[in-house]
């Protein structure tokens, strides 16, 4: 289970100010009283039949190709791309069939970058692959213009009807540019829920198919986001550690800390601190209100960033994501006292004890173990602790006004 230690510092002493809101709240997620809160019952309420048709969609990929290329933006691979780099050996990337029986997830769509598409394009070329297009909308410019190009080339070698069996769109369900194309050309197709938003969504079939398709086990995934679901709607802030660190943050933004640093200790948690920039970034920064996301990887990070973060402007707290037993069963020491991650221990109560002299308050969230039961718990646990969180600060985490205003105009200006 989660759990999150924070320090007695003057301004989250007494955690009551928020607690009446904060039950409020988790009680209206609950009982659907507020709109695109379908991600709250989802780990328990998922379709059993498309869950299973993801995992024999993932059988097919595996045994059919080497690599899936993901296309989507945002919410639509931000997910995914966290969770097979916090699964995965670190260098699997490049072969994560040989640690996971899986085959390599690589992703497009994303940026619009011409040579990144171009370069991606060459790799997969001579490969034998399958694609996953991925939009709630369906008519995302970044992922539109990259699957465009990924179409032409599956058909160019595999044919009409090998690009009909090898192209997989997850869309909404009845509606959108991608849900007719893949109709009219009889693709197989798997649901974004209505009622759950893209940085939700990585527990629907969104995040699902990568993550089946990279190897790994989306059975565990979801019972840990199951028993998440059990423990973080509890509305106890004694018993529930999401519902806690929602309080402790808005009280420090309240003190006019309005940064937030996630802190990794591991290199392969650096994508999770990208999805968690745009859960937070997206659901709660509006109104011109909201506690800016940021994120360092330690320890490397500290020879850059260690300065500002001891002396810079005293506006941010740091919540440290900490996987307790993080490191292989083959142990690397370091001499005959220590392991090396002893040291990564050692560096990071010496950087928690000058921060916190430094007057920057940390956070701690302690991960049990890495691996697909405990990253389920993890997604869920910061999904319902930044819907909390936002609801406390009186916006509506559910909706992305700014993100639509630049769609908007990029639909101007291509005209
Ligand atoms: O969280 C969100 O809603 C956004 O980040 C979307 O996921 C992102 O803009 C991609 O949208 P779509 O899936 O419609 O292509």
């Amino acid at each position: 289970m989660i759990k999150v230690n924070f320090e007695k510092a003057e301004e989250v002493k007494n955690l009551s100010k928020h607690v009446s809101a904060a039950k409020t709240h988790i009680s209206d997620l609950l009982a659907g009283k507020i709109d695109m809160t379908g991600w709250v019952d989802h780990p328990i309420k998922y379709d059993k039949e498309e869950f299973a048709r993801i995992k024999e969609v993932a059988n097919e990929i595996k045994n059919e190709a080497e690599v899936l290329v993901s296309i989507g933006i945002g919410g639509s691979y931000l997910g995914a791309k966290a969770a097979i780099e916090y699964l995965s050996n670190y260098y699997s990337h490049r072969t994560v069939g040989a640690h996971t029986n899986g085959v390599e997830v690589i992703f497009a769509g994303n940026g619009l970058s011409e040579k990144y598409l171009k370069e991606t394009l060459d790799y997969v070329e001579g490969k034998n692959f399958y694609i996953n297009v991925i939009s709630k909308s369906g008519g995302t410019l970044e992922p539109a213009t990259a699957f465009d190009k990924f179409k032409a080339l599956c058909e160019k070698k595999y044919g009409k009807d090998g690009a009909k069996k090898r192209i997989i769109a997850t869309t909404d369900k009845a509606k959108g540019i991608l849900k007719e194309e893949a109709d009219r050309e009889g693709y197989r197709t798997f649901v974004v829920p209505d009622d759950i938003g893209g940085r939700y969504s990585v527990l629907s079939a969104v995040g699902l198919l990568p993550i089946a398709a990279a190897g790994f086990d989306i059975d565990k995934l979801m019972k840990g986001a199951e028993a998440a679901r059990s423990i973080y709607t509890v509305a106890d802030e004694n018993k529930n550690d999401a519902m806690k660190y929602a309080i402790i943050r808005n009280l420090y933004y309240e003190n006019g800390k309005d940064i937030e640093v996630f802190a990794t200790l591991s290199p392969n948690m650096q994508y999770f601190a990208e999805w968690l920039k745009q859960l937070f970034g997206e659901s709660e920064c509006k109104g011109n209100k909201g506690i800016f996301p940021a994120s360092l990887s330690m320890t490397a990070d500290l020879h850059s960033m260690g300065q500002l973060m001891q002396e810079g402007k005293r506006n941010m707290f740091e919540t440290f994501i900490m996987i307790e037993n993080d490191y292989d069963k083959d142990r690397v020491k370091y001499n005959d006292k220590f392991f090396v991650n002893d040291l990564n221990d050692i560096a990071l109560r010496a950087t928690e004890k000058a921060h916190h002299t430094g007057n920057v308050p940390v956070i701690e969230v302690k991960v049990p173990e890495q691996n697909e039961t405990t990253l389920g718990e993890l997604f869920y646990f910061f999904e319902m602790s930044c819907a909390i969180s936002a609801l406390i600060l009186g916006v509506n985490p559910f909706n992305q006004p700014g993100v639509e205003e630049y769609k908007k105009n990029i639909k101007e200006l291509l005209k």
